[in-house]
């Protein structure tokens, strides 16, 4: 069989992918995912709403083929996530009058969805996005106004660790967030790990979520995340890469770039540069990086094509729309 993206990085770090249920079934992106990652994540599956969407009730069928496929193929599988403000389920914050629960309530309620989840997949999950997107992209304020936040306070991020490291001892526990080349999210970032890291909280390591553009983030400002966690003594990883094609719209304004849609020759150069660069960048730190997983297999299919406009297609992987390597893919794997 040809070489994969798992194969040319076996002496750095596993690469991994987000999935679906669906790509797991036997067909061309199964065979896709076997022949190039040896790391996988639940792109939906293993989030609250989906897997618990009644407080006595869990529905476990699509991770379980998730972790099925993981576990046959011997591909390694990370968790996501346990405790995000996003996707809950509509029972979590509320009793069965309407009214929200006490700090009391939920933090038992967390508890059993960690020790459940982290239970069931016990042994064949090797690492947890356990805190997701604590932290607000701007402002001063350390900690998103999430529900979580509102009802139990600022340790209900150190409680959701601790309840995660008694259901799985041996597995590596993560805080993953986004936007995290920005120096002052960064930096609020920082504050609450070292908060973590100074009370000996059980956290092992960060995940960088790594959605980002052909334009940004340059090599310094990557260069510059990386170093900051690790020296907490966390390990990084890169959990949820792509790169859009279309800028983000700071970075509009500061290029003053008024094209706003077509999908040029141009943007896919800058698009094979800028991915080229980034690895670049994560084999020269393969001391501090355990991980690299894109968010999603191909352009056939990814979450940006509804964000932030709706319907754009966006095409930020490095296989096509066929499953095929796109020019990308090359710069990656020859070094
Ligand atoms: O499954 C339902 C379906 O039953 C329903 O009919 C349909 C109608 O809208 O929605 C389907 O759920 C969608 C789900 O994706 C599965 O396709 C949700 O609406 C949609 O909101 C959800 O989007 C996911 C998003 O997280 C939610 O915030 C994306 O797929 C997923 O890629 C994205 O992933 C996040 C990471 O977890 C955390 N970091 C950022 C990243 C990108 O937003």
């Amino acid at each position: 069989p040809e070489k994969g993206l798992k194969d040319y990085y076996k002496d750095y770090f596993p690469i991994g992918v987000a999935v679906n249920p669906r790509m797991v079934q036997p067909g061309p992106e199964a065979d896709l995912i076997k022949a190039q990652f040896n790391s996988m994540t639940p792109e939906n599956a293993m989030k609250m709403g989906p897997i618990h969407p009644e407080e006595n009730r869990y529905n476990w069928t699509d991770a379980d083929a998730i972790a099925d496929f993981a576990q046959q193929n011997n591909i390694k599988l990370r968790g996501h996530t346990l405790c995000w403000h996003n996707q809950t389920p509509r029972w979590l914050f509320t009793d069965t009058e309407g009214k929200t629960v006490s700090r009391e309530v939920l933090l038992a309620r967390l508890k059993r969805h960690i020790t459940d989840v982290m239970g069931r997949y016990k042994g064949k999950i090797y690492a947890w996005d356990v805190v997701n997107e604590a932290v607000p992209d701007t402002g001063t304020s350390l900690y998103r106004k999430s529900k979580f936040y509102e009802i139990i306070g600022e340790d209900y991020i150190e409680k959701a660790f601790e309840y995660a490291h008694e259901a799985d001892p041996s597995a590596q526990l993560f805080y993953n967030d986004y936007n995290t080349e920005n120096a002052s999210k960064r930096e609020r970032i920082y504050q609450i790990l070292k908060k973590l890291t100074d009370k000996k909280v059980p956290i092992h390591g960060v995940g960088l979520q790594g959605h980002w553009s052909i334009y940004e983030p340059t090599a310094q400002e990557l260069q510059a995340s990386i170093d900051k966690f690790a020296s907490l003594g966390l390990k990084v990883q890169i959990t949820e890469l792509d790169l859009s094609v279309y800028p983000k719209e700071h970075e509009r304004r500061q290029r003053r770039d008024t094209d706003k849609s077509e999908f040029t020759e141009a943007m896919r150069e800058k698009q094979v540069a800028q991915y080229k660069m980034i690895f670049d960048v994560f084999r020269k730190n393969r001391d501090k990086l355990t991980g690299v997983t894109f968010w999603n297999l191909s352009d056939r299919y990814s979450w940006l094509d509804n964000f932030p406009v709706p319907g754009r297609k966006d095409y930020p992987l490095l296989f096509d729309e066929k499953g095929q390597p796109k020019k990308a893919y090359e710069g990656v794997v020859k070094f």
